[in-house]
Order: structure tokens, then C-alpha cells, then sequence
């Protein structure tokens, strides 16, 4: 077994501005199996959480909730725990940016840059909201990444590209708040100066020294040497970072500069640190001196989305202010479901955690999926239900929880014999060494091939060697023999799965009596005259009825089993159906204030003095007609239209025209792109009566 090691271990700390979902639940799951790994070699580990409590949005969805945003944290941080405990995801503490170890800490990383010369000040212009009087967060100005042109990205960074830029550089910004155009307004603010030439050989080192996964140190490398502006002009290397808001804001007053604060991203990270000093400090052992240990590893556990953060200013933040820097960051890829969209941030959908919990799934159900699936590279990975039952069905139970249920029937009260020789070609040293080392590396779909392939073996050894037809023969010692053997492989199959499954692991610990495993003991046999106790059975299969509750739209919402409603695109497909992008998100309610109507079209002519406009004369059922005018003339001729059925915007606020007031609209499809490519008019199967409402 290898040294022990010292480890500080943490995930992003999740804004307290929502409940998990299931992209956090995989982060989760994927360090809390490393976390356990790690303990099951003898290393003395820390892993730490916190909520992200700082940040306008949370400020801004506070004062909406009509609550300080203490409460309003507090709340969300009340709610973490039937996640956490529900999947089984151990962290020693979880604390909040908010705390007071947290305003300490971060007061004093800034002093500690300032006194090394990287905090300057500057005057910038910035976005001010002309009707709401205030400056707007970063994340209530939205409009186009200036990188990848997705539209409606926030003013920080872009979900989709994950390129960090500052709201000024977005294309057509409109605030949030009000939907104003925002207009430029000078502030003081204070930068951390990444461009030093300190940060940027320190950076260039750290980040290309083979720490960091081969995938994330090529991407940061590019931004070395070309920076992209927002209106796609480039400059060279590094920029410094803005690392202040101005008042209002919910986050840490910057020293000695009323009315201003830390940019949550500046003490978000330093979080990491809070929640562990919280934890040393409780258990009365002294954080400075555990820090300063040489041999101590501090891992963050990070997706793709905020590689920045962590490989640039965070390791420069931390290296010039005197501190430990990271030994490393492992980035994992987005989660979707079905192939469907990115489990976005603010936005999760799909695959709901405590749904998945209240329908009664077996968590360690959904830990044995995402392990399966988790390369430890940063990729993206899908959850698919067919595949999910698949596994767990066919796999996990079906090849490794049926070997005790099947073995221990041949074994006279449990007592094990002596196995004699191996029965099937495993050696179980090599196999947990290299499970263990898989682990290691995080490549826990390839531990999970080795052990299924184990498992496999071990089944066709227990086929041939027939133990029943042995029983029936008399020759009982020789069955007994058989099912001792399978017990002992179910044990050492029990340990290298163990990371994964904690609970089924500790229901198969008590069954076979054996003492907790870990890598020390893996491979090590019970031992003739071991006996082990009453198999109980471990683990039910997963019912496709409880997937299709799990995927099933709440009333009033028409996703496809699934599928969650589309909102943005696949990460790296430049899909934009029909020429541009689906628009943002809107509630059920939002889509009943527009009344749609099945219209009968009495009448249609050609508007004279117009070559776009045909004026149509509608029956919406209420015992008079409206008259509209449509941009529909290169399509149809007007008598194509009469008689026919349409759907039409019936609340549609009259609007008066230069040919006269047109009382609505009616739907037809075009490509944004290809308007050349046709304009089609809507129409209802047969059956549709004017006036119905469409929904
Ligand atoms: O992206 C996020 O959800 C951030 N709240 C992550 C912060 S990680 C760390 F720096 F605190
Ligand atoms: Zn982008």
C-alpha cells in the first residue's frame, strides 16, 4: 500500500441561490468516491464544502424573496442535507463564504497582494441601470458572448464557451432588471494585476508542469499567449482582474475603501480555506500549522466551466500572498441527460436529485451509473435510463450481488472451507492493486471494468463447477468448496467497490462478518473456518416504472419523458434550429398571458401600396371579424388564404398601421437565417372551430 498521505480535498462551493442538482450530485459523488478511496489507504483526509453565499444575484433574488440575504442563505443552506446525506456524500464540514473565518481570510490574502505590489486601482466605466439607479451586477447584464456570439450569456462569463470576460465586452447588453439598455458610468475599482510578470511566469509553470490533466493544460496554455477582447480583437498574454463591485452588494468590504467589495469570485474560492479552518478550529487543532505541513495536498474537485478560476487567479492569488497553492485541480466534464442540454447552473434540469430520492431509488444505484461512466478526464458524460437499468440491473447486481446470494447456499452454516485451488484465473492482489490505482487516477469507469470483469469470471467458475449437481452427487465438501471460494472473491469484490457503494459494501460487510475493508485487507482471504452470517438480500433492481416517474414532466409541463425542455444548445454543437437560438426559458404562466386562437379567414386581399402586406379579415368566434395585416405576401396569394383555418395572437395590444389598425397577428415559420426559404402560415388539423383556444 502506498504512503499515506495528507490531503485537503473540496468541491466548487455551490451558490446559495438554489437547491443542488444533479450536475452538483456528480461532482459530488465523484470526489466523495476519491475522498473514501484515499481513506481506505490510510490517508488522513479533510474534505470540505461550503456555500457560495456572496454575489448580486443572490442579493437581487433575496430582496425578491423579501429577505436579508443571511436569511435567504441560511435557507438554502438548510435545505443541503437530505441531498448529502441521501447520496451517501460524506464532506467532514460544510460551512459558507459568509462565515467569519471567510472575512478574515479574504481580508487578509488581499492585504497580503496589496503589500506585494499586485493590487491596483483604476477608473473604469461601467454598466449602470438608468431605472433601477444602480450599477448592474455582472449577472443582470445579459447580451451576445463576444467569444462563441451565444446570446443571452451573463455579463461575467459564458456558459456555453466558458470564455470570462467583463460585461462590457457582451454584444447588444440589455439589463436584467428592467430590460434597459444600459448605459457607461466611471467607478473606482481595484484589480489584481495577473499581468505581473511574476503571476505570469509563476502561471506558466504551474499550470504546465504536468499537474494538471493534459486536456485542461492545452486549453490554459492558449491563454498565455492570445487573450480575445470582446469585439474579437486580440491581445497578448494575461489581463489583470477585476476584483471589485461597488455598493449595494452582498460580500466583504474591501479594507479601507468604504463602498466597495470583493467580487465574489475573489473570496469564493478563499471559501475552500474558511470551511476548513472552520473545521480545525472546532476540533481545536491549529489551521496555520496544518497548512504549513509540507506534506499536506490540497485537491479541488472543479467542472470545465470554471478552469480559470482555478488554474490562474486562484494558484497567483494564493502563491502571492504568501500561501500554499494548489497541488491540484481535477476538472470534470458537464453531466446531460438523455444527450439532451448541459445541466446548467442556473438552470438545472432534467434528472431532479430528491425526485430521484422520494421515488425511493437506491442512491448507490445513481453512484454506480456516474462512476461507470466517469473517465476522469474532463468530458462530458450522459445519463441515459436504458443504460442506467442496464448497469445496474445486468451489472451490478446481476454479476456481482447474485455471487453471495448463489455461493452461500453451498456453504454449510456459513462456515468456509478450505477453497483449495483458485477456481478462476483472478489473482486478487493484482486485481485491487490495480483497482486501487485506477481510483487513484480517477479513472473509475476502468476500476469498474476490472472489477465486472471479475465478477464475470467468477460467475463462469461457479457455472462449471456446478455445485449443485456436486450436492446432488454427495459430494457436499466439494460445493461447500465451490461457494467458499465465491464468498472469498465476493469479499475482495466487496472492497474494490466499496469507494463506491459505501452502504451496500457495509450491509456485505456485516453479511460476511469480516472486518472493514480497505486496501490492506482486500485481497486477504476470511480463511477456512471463517463463517459468515444469514445473506439477506442487498440490493433490489431498479424498476423501469421508477424511471419513467423519474422522468416524468410535473402537470402542466409537455417534456417528453426524459427530456427536459430544450434551452440551450449541446456543448460544442452550434446548433441554432431554424437560424437562431431557442429563447430564454419562460414559466407556464408566461405562456398563458398570450392567447392563441384558431382563426377562420373570411377574407384576403392585397394592400395597395404594399408589397409585403396581405390584409386579412378574421372570424375568432366573437360575432364580429378583425382585420389584420400580415407580412405574408411573398408567399401566398390572397385567394390561396380565403377559407382557410390559421392561428392567430388574439391579445395582441391593436396596433395602428399606415394602411390601418391591425387587431393581431397570425403565426407562420420562417428561417431567421433563410427568409428567402419560405414563410409558412400556420393551420390546424381539421376539426379546429374558430375561436378555440390553442395551448
Ligand atoms: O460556479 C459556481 O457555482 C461557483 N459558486 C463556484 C465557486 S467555487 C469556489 F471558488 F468557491
Ligand atoms: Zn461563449
Amino acid at each position: 500500500m502506498p504512503a499515506q498521505r495528507k490531503l485537503f480535498v473540496t468541491t466548487a462551493l455551490p451558490y446559495a441561490n438554489g437547491n443542488f442538482h444533479i450536475g452538483h450530485i456528480m461532482e459530488y459523488i465523484q470526489a466523495d468516491i476519491w475522498v473514501r478511496h484515499q481513506r481506505m489507504q490510510g490517508s488522513d483526509v479533510n474534505f470540505v464544502g461550503a456555500n457560495d453565499a456572496h454575489g448580486a444575484p443572490i442579493m437581487i433574488a433575496a430582496e425578491k424573496a423579501g429577505k436579508t440575504p443571511q436569511q435567504f442563505v441560511a435557507d438554502i443552506a438548510a435545505g443541503r442535507k437530505p441531498y448529502l446525506d441521501g447520496f451517501h456524500i460524506r464532506f467532514d464540514n460544510w460551512h459558507s463564504t459568509d462565515g467569519p473565518e471567510n472575512h478574515e481570510l479574504a481580508r487578509q490574502v488581499y492585504l497580503d497582494l496589496k503589500a506585494n505590489g499586485l493590487i491596483e486601482t483604476r477608473v473604469i466605466e461601467q454598466f449602470f441601470d438608468p431605472e433601477k439607479n444602480m450599477f448592474l451586477p455582472d449577472r443582470f447584464i445579459k447580451g451576445e458572448c463576444p467569444r462563441c456570439h451565444s446570446k443571452d450569456q451573463y455579463g461575467d462569463n459564458c456558459e456555453v464557451c466558458g470564455a470570462v470576460y467583463a460585461p462590457t465586452d457582451l454584444i447588444n447588453p440589455y439589463s436584467a432588471l428592467s430590460g434597459a439598455t444600459p448605459v457607461l458610468r466611471s467607478s473606482e475599482h481595484f484589480f489584481f494585476r495577473l499581468s505581473d510578470p511574476r503571476c505570469v511566469q509563476f502561471l506558466e509553470r504551474w499550470t504546465q508542469d504536468g499537474r494538471l490533466q493534459p486536456e485542461v493544460a492545452n486549453k490554459v496554455r492558449e491563454w498565455f499567449t492570445v487573450r480575445e477582447n470582446a469585439d474579437g480583437t486580440k491581445s497578448e498574454g494575461l489581463g489583470d482582474w477585476d476584483i471589485s463591485r461597488d455598493a449595494p452588494y452582498f460580500g466583504i468590504e474591501i479594507p479601507d475603501a468604504a463602498g466597495k467589495y470583493f467580487y465574489v469570485w475573489l473570496d469564493a474560492p478563499i471559501g475552500y480555506l474558511a470551511s476548513l479552518k472552520n473545521l480545525l478550529d472546532r476540533r481545536g487543532q491549529d489551521y496555520a500549522a496544518y497548512m504549513a505541513d509540507p506534506a499536506l495536498e490540497q485537491v479541488h474537485f472543479i467542472g470545465k466551466d470554471i478552469v480559470t478560476f482555478h488554474t490562474l487567479f486562484w494558484p497567483a492569488m494564493l502563491k502571492f500572498s504568501g500561501r500554499k497553492t494548489p497541488d491540484n485541480i481535477f476538472v470534470h466534464g458537464f453531466l446531460t441527460v438523455n444527450n439532451g442540454e448541459k445541466m446548467s447552473k442556473s438552470r438545472g434540469t432534467g434528472l431532479d436529485p430528491l425526485k430521484y430520492l422520494s421515488l425511493g431509488m437506491n442512491p448507490e444505484w445513481l453512484r454506480y451509473y456516474l462512476a461507470a461512466k466517469l473517465s476522469g478526464r474532463n468530458e462530458d458524460i450522459d445519463f441515459n435510463p436504458e443504460d442506467f437499468m442496464a448497469r445496474v440491473n445486468s451489472d451490478l447486481i446481476g454479476k456481482y450481488v447474485n455471487i453471495a446470494s448463489r455461493a452461500v447456499k453451498f456453504v454449510p452454516g456459513g462456515k468456509l472451507t478450505g477453497t483449495g485451488a483458485s477456481l478462476a484465473a483472478i489473482d486478487a492482489s493484482a486485481l485491487c492493486e490495480s483497482v486501487r490505482s485506477l481510483y487513484e487516477s480517477r479513472d473509475y469507469a476502468r476500476a469498474l471494468r476490472e472489477i465486472m470483469a471479475a465478477a464475470d469470471l467468477v460467475n463462469t467458475a461457479f457455472d462449471h463447477a456446478a455445485p449443485w449437481k456436486l450436492a446432488k452427487e454427495g459430494k457436499g465438501a466439494e460445493a461447500a468448496a465451490v461457494g467458499s471460494y465465491c464468498l472469498e472473491m465476493f469479499k475482495v469484490l466487496t472492497a474494490c467497490l466499496r469507494p463506491v457503494l459505501p452502504e451496500l459494501a457495509t450491509q456485505a460487510q456485516a453479511f460476511l462478518k469480516c472486518a472493514a475493508l480497505d486496501w490492506s485487507n482486500a485481497a486477504t482471504p476470511m480463511g477456512e473456518g471463517h463463517v459468515v452470517g444469514d445473506y439477506k438480500h442487498l440490493m433490489q433492481r431498479v424498476d423501469a416504472k421508477q424511471l419513467d416517474a423519474l422522468f416524468e414532466a410535473p402537470a402542466g409541463e409537455q417534456a417528453p419523458a426524459g427530456q427536459p425542455a430544450a434551452q440551450s444548445p449541446p456543448e460544442g454543437e452550434a446548433s441554432a434550429p431554424g437560424g437562431e437560438e431557442i429563447a430564454p426559458g419562460i414559466t407556464i404562466d408566461d405562456f398563458a398571458r398570450v392567447d392563441l386562437r384558431i382563426a377562420k379567414i373570411l377574407n384576403c386581399e392585397a394592400v395597395e401600396g404594399s408589397t409585403k402586406l396581405l390584409r386579412l379579415t378574421l372570424d375568432v368566434g366573437e360575432g364580429r371579424t378583425r382585420n389584420v395585416f400580415s407580412g405574408i405576401a411573398s408567399a401566398y396569394k390572397p385567394q390561396d388564404l380565403v377559407g382557410k383555418l390559421t392561428v392567430m395572437v388574439a391579445n395582441l395590444a391593436p396596433r395602428k398601421m399606415k394602411f390601418g389598425i391591425s387587431e393581431g397577428m397570425v403565426l407562420a415559420a420562417s428561417d431567421a437565417d433563410d427568409k428567402a426559404g419560405g414563410i409558412y402560415v400556420l393551420n390546424p388539423w381539421p376539426g379546429a372551430q374558430p375561436g378555440m383556444r390553442v395551448r
